[in-house]
């Protein structure tokens, strides 16, 4: 029977597909850490305690899909007056970041899960 090795093949494919993509996923999510850093998000915003406790993003990644997650950081101003937000200083628009390191913030915020 041919079927069984067959099925090992496929699950091996599986198993080796699934690594790099999550790996891919991990790799996206550090480089948007740096980017995070590297603009300063933490001014405003704390993760793990770390930065401005007053804007804590743990969890956010639960609360808000990558797409409003990208649309804060694009178009600040216009979701913090969906969300009433109040706090002060307001977020301003990311609008100019390159749409690979913006890609990979997104990534970065979306995986704070907790
Ligand atoms: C000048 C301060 C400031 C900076 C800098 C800033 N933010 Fe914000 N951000 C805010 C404020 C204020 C809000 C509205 C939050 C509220 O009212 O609770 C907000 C909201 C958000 C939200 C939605 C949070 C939620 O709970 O719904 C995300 C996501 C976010 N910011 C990401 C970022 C990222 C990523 C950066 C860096 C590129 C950044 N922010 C830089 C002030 C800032």
């Amino acid at each position: 029977m041919t079927f069984p090795r067959i099925e090992a093949l496929a699950v091996t494919v599986l198993v080796v597909v699934t690594g790099v993509a999550s790996g891919q996923a991990q790799a996206q999510a550090d480089k948007g850490q740096q980017v995070f850093a590297a603009q300063k998000c933490s001014i405003c915003h704390s993760v793990a305690g770390e930065g401005n406790k007053k804007g804590p993003l743990d969890g956010v990644g639960a609360k808000l899909s990558a797409a409003e997650v990208r649309q804060w950081i694009t178009n600040a101003p216009e979701m913090a007056a969906k969300a009433k937000s109040e706090r002060k200083p307001p977020m301003k628009a990311f609008a100019a970041l390159p749409k690979d390191e913006l890609d990979a913030l997104v990534a970065y915020v979306e995986s704070l899960k907790k």
